[in-house]
């Protein structure tokens, strides 16, 4: 239990394995919009994950949208406010493929940076057929970085570039390390490139790196595997059909594991933005321009 609980009445709180809280209702079936959403938004920002199970689902995109409202300033997308996250029959880009999808934060190619994604899972995709989100809390990762490694992360830089081949892309310029834009808290601002060896992954970003001798950048890419992959703070989310999850996406990066081909996997997300938006940071002003 944790001490914020006592703001959520007729709810059980836990902690999850490494990172967030685990939110349940006394009886089932509860409507999840009778929560208060300050308490939430305040549980969501210390513990930087949410998992609402258990409750009444929502009927449709309306509906999610319409709560994910109640969180803060919708960002919208070309599609609008809901990305419907479900296999496509020819995907031209990972994201609506059944592969994995390396770890990175939403926005960086954007004008700006939600602050939180607000998940449901319409379907989720069986047991034992893969499709979790990966999560890892980049702060507590730094928190537990030595002062040398800290140091030599602090100078790189790192460009990524990929095709708008579905609803992102462009350019993107970032630190690997960047303050939190709330707290000043360490964080870490990366997009893992997808596996050399993994020939059928589709649309894959290019990588530049800045701040270290281009001879160490093999090194560099394990060791961060490594350390974002340490399970202290790397949380695998299976999904169950009619679950909230509410992430940080300031300091959480985020990915999914690959699953079976044609698995009913539906999963909805909304973007909420921070209040003041935060103006991307890794987004050249050029190309903001062109964005809006
Ligand atoms: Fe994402």
């Amino acid at each position: 239990m944790t001490d914020l609980a006592v703001d959520l009445p007729g709810v059980t709180v836990s902690n999850l394995e490494a990172l967030g809280l685990l939110i349940e209702p006394a009886a089932p079936g509860q409507d999840p919009r009778r929560l208060p959403v300050d308490a939430l938004r305040e549980l969501a920002r210390r513990h930087h994950l949410l998992l609402l199970r258990g409750f009444a689902s929502f009927a449709g995109p309306a509906e999610l949208t319409a709560w994910s409202e109640s969180w803060g300033e919708i960002m919208m997308w070309p599609f609008g406010a809901v990305l419907e996250l479900i296999e496509a029959e020819a995907p031209a880009d990972h994201i609506f493929d059944h592969s994995y999808v390396p770890l990175h934060w939403d926005g960086m190619y954007r004008p700006y940076i939600p602050e939180f994604q607000v998940f449901h899972c319409v379907s989720a995709p069986g047991g034992g057929q893969g499709g979790a989100t990966t999560f890892c809390d980049s702060a507590k990762l730094l928190a537990h970085t030595d002062g040398a490694t800290f140091d030599r992360w602090s100078r790189i830089e790192v460009t990524y570039r990929i095709p708008n081949l579905s609803h992102y892309g462009g350019k993107a310029v970032s630190p690997l390390i960047v303050p939190h834009p709330r707290t000043s808290e360490a964080t870490l601002r990366y997009n893992e490139p997808p596996r050399a060896d993994d020939d059928s992954f589709l649309n894959r970003p290019e990588h530049e790196f800045a701040g270290l001798p281009a001879e160490e950048v093999p090194a560099l890419l394990t060791e961060l595997h490594a350390a974002t992959h340490d399970p202290r703070w790397y949380y695998e989310h299976s999904w169950q059909q009619g679950d909230l999850v509410i992430a940080d996406n300031y300091t959480l990066l985020h990915g999914r594991t690959a699953f079976t081909h044609r698995a009913p996997r539906h999963i909805r997300r909304v973007h909420v933005l921070g209040e003041p938006p935060l103006r991307n940071p890794a987004s050249p002003s050029e190309e903001r321009a062109e964005n809006r």
